[in-house]
């Protein structure tokens, strides 16, 4: 029944999406995507000296195994590989071959709604204010041992946000038809609660065409 369900779930950095997106395939038993993984992974490549366009041509799903993507520095990297086009087309096939997968599929991002799977039967944009996201992910990266200070984490959030909303390729902005979860004044549970929600109206939807 839910082959090719598709669940778009697009944000900036640090509004929830990946624990959101994470709960949500775990509770409908989709198969989840984390995009960003890929522009990370490129970004890895190009600071080893690969060019980033060849990078990620010959991008294979390995190069997402690697524990090591997750740090600001390839937040970045990942960020400013992310505004060229030839990466991006790159990364296309990939992406919407996992969404047509059998069985359900979650991928976030920021072009998921709007480029990847502009048909997907949900999308949800995930946001917060700048400052609870900087907050946030100030949190978890000290928690890691990281020495960033908080105006730097904000200051980092900021120009990634900069420069994933204002790039000309597949700029990150809501789906006209997505249902926007502002995540601020949100526990996890509440932020997940939402998203389960509109799945399940989506599937409900889906059933009954
Ligand atoms: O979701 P993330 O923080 O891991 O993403 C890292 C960067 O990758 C993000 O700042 C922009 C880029 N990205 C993108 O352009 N499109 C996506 N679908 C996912 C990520």
């Amino acid at each position: 029944m839910t082959g090719g369900f598709t669940v778009a779930i697009d944000g900036p950095a640090a509004a929830g999406k990946g624990t959101v997106s994470k709960a949500v395939a775990a509770h409908f038993g989709f198969a989840h995507l984390d995009t960003g993984l890929l522009y990370r992974a490129v970004g890895a490549k190009m600071l080893a000296g690969t060019e980033a366009i060849e990078a990620a041509q010959t991008l294979v799903p390995e190069d997402l195994e690697n524990d090591s993507l997750r740090t600001p520095a390839l937040a970045q990297a990942a960020s400013k590989v992310a505004v060229i086009a030839e990466v991006r087309a790159a990364l296309l096939d990939f992406q919407r071959s996992f969404a047509a997968r059998a069985g359900g599929a979650v991928l976030d991002g920021r072009d998921i709604g709007t480029v990847i799977c502009p048909d997907a039967q949900v999308k949800l944009f995930v946001t917060a204010s700048a400052e609870v996201r900087a907050r946030r992910r100030f949190a978890e990266l000290s928690g890691k041992g990281h020495t960033d200070s908080y105006e730097q984490v904000l200051e980092d959030v900021k120009a990634r946000d900069a420069r994933d909303m204002e790039r000309v390729e597949a700029p990150l902005k809501p789906a006209d038809d997505a249902a926007i979860i502002d995540t601020s004044d949100l526990s996890i549970d509440q932020a997940v609660a939402a998203a389960v929600a509109a799945v399940l109206a989506g599937l409900d939807a889906s059933t009954g065409e």
